[in-house]
């Protein structure tokens, strides 16, 4: 079996447990806003936990396994084209998003968080455009 087509397996496998993360994460924040105004302190400390655990456990490991396999791919076995100068700029779109995510986090450890339920339900729908970008671009290689 060819050795690219372990990498580009792995490449998808791994981009997934990212994309899975940065859906999920934006939403733990909207209902942890919640538990907040609610003063609702259990509730407080479990999202702390969960979030955590999500972006160190899943979410980071993702995005660097998933960049790793793509750069392998890319640079590598020398796979590119006009369409993956695009993608990249998309994937630095969901690397923003990434760090934004990381303030966040910060922010509610330390009980510092300022932003609204509607600004983390918006921030939970922005990824969806870079993910059908990307993978259009990476299945239909537009030139
Ligand atoms: C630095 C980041 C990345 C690089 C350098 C990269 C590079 C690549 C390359 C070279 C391929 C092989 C294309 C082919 O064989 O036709 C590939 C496949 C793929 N990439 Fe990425 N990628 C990156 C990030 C991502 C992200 C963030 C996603 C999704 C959100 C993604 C989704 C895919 C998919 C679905 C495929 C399989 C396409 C196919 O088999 O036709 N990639 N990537």
């Amino acid at each position: 079996m060819q050795t690219v087509l372990w990498v580009k397996a792995l490449h998808i496998i791994f981009m997934v447990t990212w994309m899975a993360a940065i859906f999920y994460l934006p939403r733990l924040y909207v209902y942890h806003v919640q538990a907040i105004t609610e003063n609702d302190a259990k509730g407080d400390a479990r999202f702390k936990i969960m979030e955590r655990k999500l972006f160190w456990g899943i979410m980071t490991p993702g995005a660097v396994l998933t960049i790793v396999f793509g750069v392998w791919l890319w640079l590598g076995y020398g796979i590119t084209g006009k369409w993956m100068m695009w993608k990249l700029l998309l994937v630095l779109t969901l690397l923003a998003h990434h760090i934004a995510c990381f303030i966040h986090l910060r922010a509610f450890r330390d009980g510092h968080n300022t932003r609204s339920e509607k600004y983390f339900r918006i921030m939970n729908e922005l990824p969806v455009f870079a993910l059908f970008g990307i993978v259009f671009l990476v299945v239909l290689k537009p030139n």
